[in-house]
């Protein structure tokens, strides 16, 4: 069994980027911009976009983040949006999810500018990503099929169940999955789906990728021998050991399916470091196309 190290993936992919700005700002262009929108005080969200902010410092961005509290209406959320598309000094705008139940999140994200929509979600860039157009790609899945590549996961012909169909992580992955060059054959699976096929598709999986949110989901017994495991499950379970009062689990039980798997990605440290890392990845995307060379 190998493990997928997403730290040390990502470390490699920062410094990629990290010489690239370098090399802009050289030649005297402004660095890179991203904009966070973070609306209440979840804790989660803000852990995630104080790592985005951080990640933006290391490889020389520029980064602001707003954040607004939870009782901010739906219409100055879409004015913050309105500005930051109409800015051209800010390549990148993420709005971090979930938005307060008044909002209506749909509806903000589609009033993201399709060409800073850096998370991918835009119905624009989710329908390039379906018909094989370039487009800005969902960090998560993203960054798994980054992962898969940089590890040299052989994806041609092999049978890829993913399980959970969020327009996050689930859906996307499972277009990118079947996508030309990646060539794997994915199977979705969710709630509804029949328990006694579930098994059989588990078992048939030659890769897993596994993003329900539910930790332990998955046991090694299920799985086929040799099976590659992806778990992007970070759930926050209390934990009196930890500084923090959690620690993150991840979707699959990790001892019993290391037994069975020939590659298999740890939480933490497994595909979460990739999702903030690929983000900047599309932020320097988007800027390299904003023409403003
Ligand atoms: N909430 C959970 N994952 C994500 C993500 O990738 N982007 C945003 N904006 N919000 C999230």
């Amino acid at each position: 069994m190998q493990l997928i190290d997403g730290n040390k993936t990502a470390q490699i992919i920062k410094d990629e980027i990290k010489a690239e700005v370098s090399a802009f700002v050289q030649e005297g262009k402004r660095a890179p911009h991203l904009v966070a929108i973070l609306v209440g005080e979840d804790g989660a969200s803000q852990t995630y976009v104080s790592h985005k902010m951080k990640a933006c410092e290391y490889v020389g961005f520029r980064s602001t983040n707003l954040t607004f509290p939870a009782s901010t209406s739906e219409e100055d959320i879409l004015v913050a949006v309105h500005n930051c598309n109409n800015d051209p000094n800010i390549d990148g705008l993420i709005v971090q999810l979930p938005l307060p139940k008044h909002v209506d999140y749909m509806k903000v994200i589609m009033s993201i500018l399709p060409e800073k929509d850096v998370d991918g979600f835009h119905p624009s860039n989710v329908g390039k990503m379906v018909m094989g157009l370039p487009t800005l790609l969902p960090a998560t899945p993203y960054g798994v099929l980054e992962l898969l590549k940089r590890y040299n996961i052989p994806t041609s012909g092999k049978t890829c169940l993913i399980l959970g169909r969020s327009l996050i992580v689930g859906t996307p992955m499972s277009i990118m999955m079947g996508r030309v060059g990646v060539d794997a054959t994915p199977i979705m699976a969710y709630r509804h789906t029949n328990q006694d096929d579930m098994k059989k598709f588990l078992a048939m999986a030659d890769i897993l990728i596994v993003a329900i949110g539910v930790p332990g989901f998955i046991k090694g017994e299920d799985l086929k021998e040799g099976v590659v495991v992806i778990d992007v499950g970070t759930t926050r379970v209390a934990d009196a050991s930890k500084k923090t009062g959690f620690s993150l689990k991840g979707d699959v039980d990790f001892d019993s399916a290391s037994q069975k798997a020939s590659f298999i990605t740890p939480v933490p440290g497994g595909v979460g470091p990739m999702t903030v890392t690929m983000l900047l990845k599309n932020t320097l995307e988007a800027y390299k196309n904003a023409n403003i060379f």
